[in-house]
């Protein structure tokens, strides 16, 4: 088929001389601003793979003109941050946990903090935001082991509870009145039914009775004659409805018999004294700090 350009009468513009049945091809150029915006986008990338790093190579890749690098700019924002992190931590390093609850741009700092420190550390154990699970203690209501004061708060932290990696670490430890036969069966049965009358789960008993005179002699040391608990020896309340282990009949005689003792890491090897501080302001604002 000969290929013949001409005008098409009714637009005006060439044709490319193809023709199929009649219907002949109009031959329309690019609109001018497309053009124009194709030749920019060709000019920028030129200009931007001059500056910017671009090409790649074998042994590296070209740098840019400008020698920009996201990794610099990061290092960069990196360790303005920490400038301006070091000047506040450097005032939390030598101010009291007092005074820094007391100063209110410190205690939110350290607050925020602590609960980042909080979640990373402590939650597998404590529960989210100190919510407590079976075997550990809920941190968010105002019934301590050991004392819920700020520094009751950060020594616990510090040294843990019978964390045996840290020499001042809270000590203390419940007889094994049963394993070491110092209570007979009958006698665990009826100091155990002697505990749940003091927690009013009960009433009093002729067991619960004879329980109440083994309770003086042998429990009232650590638990307080009434059963209130004595945190000199981390020693719980018996009387507080709230329970480290549980408060049936048969786990009261199994802590008689053979007694759990809570474990809490020393924190002083794994933190730095600042952020110690801080997850011990958190833990105090939590709800139940003293
Ligand atoms: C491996 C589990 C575990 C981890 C992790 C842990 N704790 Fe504990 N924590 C315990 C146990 C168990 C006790 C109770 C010890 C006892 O029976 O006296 C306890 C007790 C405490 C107490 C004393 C509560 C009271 O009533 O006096 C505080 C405060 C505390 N933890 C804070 C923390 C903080 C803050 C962290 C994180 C830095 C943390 N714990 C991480 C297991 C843990
Ligand atoms: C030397 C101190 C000491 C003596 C004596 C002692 N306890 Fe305890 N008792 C503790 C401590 C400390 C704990 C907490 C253990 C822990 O934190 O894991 C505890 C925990 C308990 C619990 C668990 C409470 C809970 O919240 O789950 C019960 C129940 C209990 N004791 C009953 C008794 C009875 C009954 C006697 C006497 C026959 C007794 N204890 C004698 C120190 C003592």
């Amino acid at each position: 088929m000969p290929t013949k350009i001409e005008k098409d009468a009714v637009s005006g513009q060439d044709t490319t001389g193809h023709e199929w049945d009649g219907i002949k091809e109009l031959n329309t150029p690019l609109p001018r601003w497309w053009l124009y915006t194709f030749y920019a986008c060709i000019l920028f990338a030129v200009v931007w793979s001059a500056l910017y790093p671009s090409i790649p190579g074998i042994h590296g890749y070209f740098h840019g003109i400008l020698h920009y690098s996201q990794r610099q700019e990061l290092d960069k924002e990196v360790r303005a941050a920490a400038a301006e992190h070091a000047d506040i931590r450097q005032r939390i390093a030598s101010s009291s946990l007092d005074q820094v609850a007391a100063d209110p741009e410190m205690s939110e700092y350290a607050v925020a903090g602590g609960k980042a420190i909080f979640a990373n550390n402590c939650a597998v154990c404590h529960g989210a935001a100190g919510s407590g699970r079976p075997n550990f203690p809920v941190l968010a209501d105002d019934k301590w082991l050991w004392g819920g004061k700020r520094a009751d708060i950060y020594q616990t932290i510090q040294h843990g509870i019978r964390s045996l990696d840290d020499p001042t670490t809270r000590m203390s430890q419940m007889p094994r009145f049963g394993a070491d036969k110092i209570l007979n069966e009958q006698q665990i049965a009826d100091v155990a039914a002697h505990v749940r009358t003091l927690a009013r789960l009960d009433p009093p008993s002729d067991a619960s009775k004879r329980g109440n005179a083994i309770f003086s002699e042998q429990c009232a040391v650590c638990h307080g004659q009434n059963g209130q608990g004595n945190r000199q020896f981390g020693a719980p309340s018996l009387t507080d409805g709230i329970w480290l282990y549980a408060g049936t009949k048969d786990a009261i005689e199994q802590q008689v018999t053979l007694p759990k003792q809570g474990v809490m890491p020393a924190w002083s090897k794994r933190l730095d004294d600042v952020e110690i501080k801080m997850v011990s302001l958190y833990v105090h604002g939590l709800g139940g700090g003293e």
